[in-house]
Order: structure tokens, then sequence, then C-alpha cells
């Protein structure tokens, strides 16, 4: 048998998009938060906080969110949507997609910075009424909400509610009647055009649970106008999540413009929604559209969809999430063990992938063994020249797919002490955690101008404990 590993080559079991780097200290600016950078002294920066004082305070693993990147990206996105469709005559609405990420601070940050939010539970419109957001300005999506979730929603004045069947325009009417209030809504399209990354998919009809079909959108729409606590907004459609490219939102634009001028017809429809779903960069082979070049791209497809079926364009809405938080933060881990597994390849020769584990895992990023998605990690507490090496990054849950980075090049001296950061881990990694093999959920750390604020404490022994109606007694329970 041969060695196909020599350290500092690239290694056979490395996949094709992943090369060597030159220099594996280096933090690839598309994929890190705006002001995170390594330090003179090796260490790991973020806001001009050092990761390893951090840690001393907050312990491993950390979300790390760099929050003038965030504030940063909510104010572009917005900035750029209002210049674009002021260019074509009209204006748009940013609503921030709470999903990716939200706590009581963060819907702060959206609303200082000029956008909406978007909910899609009862939870999530909890968060944003704790952060005293005026109800207008928050939108309710989801495809099974309850009767409570839509009380609740319009009881406090929420300014828009997504359709997703025709089962809920009774629902929300009967609500908005209780309450006394006219309530706006938008129904969701279920436009046949799915997309995901660089590619799209158009279909007749998608195979998927959300909206209702084009087909059967003039005769809801027909209903929804006959009850007079409902006040039609417009049409709404999302295509999928991690896009790149615009020619999917262009297809579902003209899909739905055609109903849209239809609809005009007979009625007011002053909106469009057409969703979130724009990709960022997990590794230095994305290449994602900047949030000024989408807004450019939005208002061209808009106007030029407009003009198609000769119509005026409309005021537009749009659901970000991940593009906002994605790149805001990383996540520190502590290495506890690393060991170098020796791989035979199909071709009979060897190749040797060092397995790093860390103290996290599935529990706080599950999105690549749920997606298969990729990510890139750093040596966080110092830098080094030893030649990189391939590496995985593993969780510490009994399960072989608990992988949170599935390939990378790290300096081959990496030992059990080092912090390792992993970038982009701001959309779908703290939303999506969860308490396997009773872990508990990490804390999420802001930073700014060097000074850390907790956003959520590290979930305790305690709190997992706290639900289990297995204690007996009261001073059990502590
Ligand atoms: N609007 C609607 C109706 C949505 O369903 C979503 C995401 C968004 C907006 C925001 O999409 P974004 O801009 O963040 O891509 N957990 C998956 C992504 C699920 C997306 C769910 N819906 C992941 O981690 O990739």
């Amino acid at each position: 048998m041969l060695m196909s590993s020599v350290a500092g080559s690239a290694n056979p079991l490395a996949p094709a998009w992943l090369s060597v780097p030159a220099n594996a200290n280096e933090l690839a600016p598309t994929v890190w938060s705006r002001n995170a950078a390594r330090a003179e002294s090796g260490v790991i920066e973020i806001a001009g906080l050092d990761v390893a004082t951090l840690v001393a305070e907050y312990g491993t693993p950390v979300y790390v969110v760099d929050e003038a990147d965030v504030r940063g990206r909510a104010r572009d996105v917005r900035e750029s949507f209002d210049r674009e469709f002021a260019r074509v005559g009209s204006s748009a609405k940013v609503y921030y997609a709470g999903k990716a990420f939200l706590t009581i601070e963060v819907a702060r940050w959206m609303i200082a910075a000029g956008l909406n939010i978007d909910v899609c539970s009862g939870g999530e419109l909890a968060v944003a009424l704790a952060a005293g957001v005026d109800p207008g300005r928050l939108g309710l999506h989801g495809n099974n909400k309850s009767v409570a979730e839509i009380d609740r929603s319009v009881s406090v004045g929420i300014g828009a509610i997504v359709l997703d069947s025709a089962i809920e325009i009774e629902r929300v009417a009967a609500a908005a009647k209780k309450h006394g209030r006219v309530q706006p809504v938008r129904l969701r399209i279920n436009s046949g055009v799915h997309a995901s990354t660089h590619e799209y998919l158009a279909t007749a009809r998608e195979d998927q649970k959300f909206g209702i079909p084009l087909a059967d959108a003039e005769a809801t729409v027909a209903i929804i106008r006959s009850h007079s606590e409902l006040s039609f907004l417009g049409l709404h459609s999302h295509i999928g999540s991690q896009i790149f490219e615009s020619d999917g939102f262009a297809e579902a634009a003209r899909r739905l413009f055609a109903v849209h001028a239809k609809l005009l017809e007979t009625g007011p429809v002053p909106e469009l929604n057409l969703g979130g779903g724009f990709g960022i960069a997990y590794t230095s082979v994305d290449v994602a559209l900047s949030l000024d070049e989408i807004a450019r791209r939005f208002a061209d497809i808009v106007s030029a969809a407009a003009a198609e079926f000769g119509v005026p364009v409309p005021v537009v809405s749009i659901e970000p999430g991940r593009a906002i938080i994605g790149p805001s933060t990383a996540t520190i881990y502590e290495v506890g063990t690393v060991k170098d597994v020796l791989v035979t390849l199909p071709d009979d020769t060897t190749a040797i992938r060092k397995y790093v584990s860390i103290d996290g895992g599935m529990s706080d990023n599950i999105r690549p063994a749920l997606y298969g998605a990729d990510y890139t990690v750093r040596i966080a507490s110092r830098k080094s020249d030893a030649e990189p090496v391939l590496v995985r990054i593993a969780g510490k849950h009994c399960e072989s797919g608990d992988i949170v980075v599935h390939a990378d090049y790290l300096p081959g001296d990496v030992r059990p002490g080092d912090l390792l950061a992993v970038p982009a881990t701001g959309a779908y990694c703290w939303s999506l955690a969860n308490n396997y093999n009773y872990l508990g959920r990490p804390p999420v750390v802001a930073v700014k101008d060097g000074e850390a604020r907790l956003l959520v404490r590290r979930e305790t022994e305690e709190d997992l404990l706290s639900r289990d109606a297995g204690l007996r007694t009261p001073s059990e329970k502590k």
C-alpha cells in the first residue's frame, strides 16, 4: 500500500472544491464577519476582542456575534432596496426572517436598522413583542398557524398575516371580527419554482406543503376580498434558501405577475412579496451576490415583469434571514481529542484524515448533518507555521454523522486545548440548536468595539432538568 497523504500537499480525501491553503491561518474575508481579524499575537479577534479573553469569561462552545456586522448588513439591505426600488418608481419593505436567529436584542437591531420582522410561530412573536417591536412591523408566516397564534397576532395588531391555505381565511377573518380589526393579509403562492444555490427547477406545481397553487389564486383572493375584516395586500412567494442566482426569483416573479395583473382588474393589489433566500459564502469557493447587486436585480426583475404585464410596479417586500445574520457569527469550540484515521481509497492507496473532536457538535450546528452543509474552520487561539493537513471537525455526540466541518485544512500541529472558530454560523445554527445527549445549548455573545455582552446565557444542567417531571420533591426540583 502507498501512503498518498503528504503533509502540505492535497489529500486525496479532500473534496474537489477544497485546495490546500497557502496559509492555513488566513481568514477568507467573504466567509468571516466584517470585523474578524487575526491579531499580531496570532489570536483571532472579533470586533476588537480576542476570542481567548472572551472564552475565559463565557466558556466554550460559544456563538460570537459581530454586532456591527449584523447591523451593517441590515442597514445595507434596506438602503439598497430603498434606492433600487425608488429607481424603478416604487418602494420596498424588508422583513428580517426571524427563524434564522432571533433574540430580543437582535429584534431591536433590526427595528433600529429600519427593517420589519417576519415571525413564524407564537414563540417568535413573543420574542419580538418582548423586544417592544411595534406589532404593525411584524408579519406572521406558517403553513399551520394555530388558532391561538392567529388570535394573539390579530389581537396585538400584527402588520400582516401570510395566509397559507384557504382554510386559514376563515380563521383569520374570525379572529379579526372578534377583535374588531381589519387584518391585512398576503396569500402565499406555490409558484412551482424551487431554487437552491445555483439552480432552480420550475414545474407546473411543486410537490411541497407551502402555499396554494397559482391556478387557485384568483378564486382564493375573491374569497379573501369577500371578507370585510380582511384587507388583501398581495401575493407572496418564497422559492427556497441559500440561492446564489436571481433567475429563479425572476421566473417566480413572472408567474406571480400574471396573476397579480389579473387581480388588479378586480381590486387593489398594493404589494408583492418575493420572500427571502439569498445565499451567503460558507467556504472560500462560494460566491454570493452583494446585497446591492441583489437589490438592483430585484428592482430590474420586478419592473420588467410589471412592464410585461402592463401594471404599475408594486411595493415589493422581501424576507431575508441568512444574508443578514449568517456571516456575523463564529462559533468557538475547544479541541478535546485528535486522531489520525487511516482511510483506504478505492485504488487501494491510503490517506490520513485527521479527526479533531470539539466540545459541541450537531446540537449547536445541525446543518452539516441535516443538509450536508459545508463549513470552514481556523485555529482561533494561535497561529501556526505547521504544514496544513486535512481535518474533519467532529462533535462530541454519540453519532458518526455528528460532523461540524466535513473537510478543511488546518495547521498539522492542531492539538487538544486549541480553540477553533467556525465562521458563518449566524443563521439556522442557534435557532436549530437542540439538547441531544443532554448538552446544554451554548451562550450567544455579541461583541462590539472590543466589548462583549451576553445575548443569551448558556443552558445549564439545572435548565435541562427543570422540565423533567420525574423529580419528586420541591427541593429535588431545584
Ligand atoms: N421567508 C420564508 C417564507 C421562509 O420560509 C424563509 C426560510 C425565509 C423567508 C428566509 O430565508 P433565508 O433568507 O434565511 O434563506 N434551515 C435551512 C433553511 C430553512 C429556511 C426556511 N425558510 C438551512 O439551514 O439552510
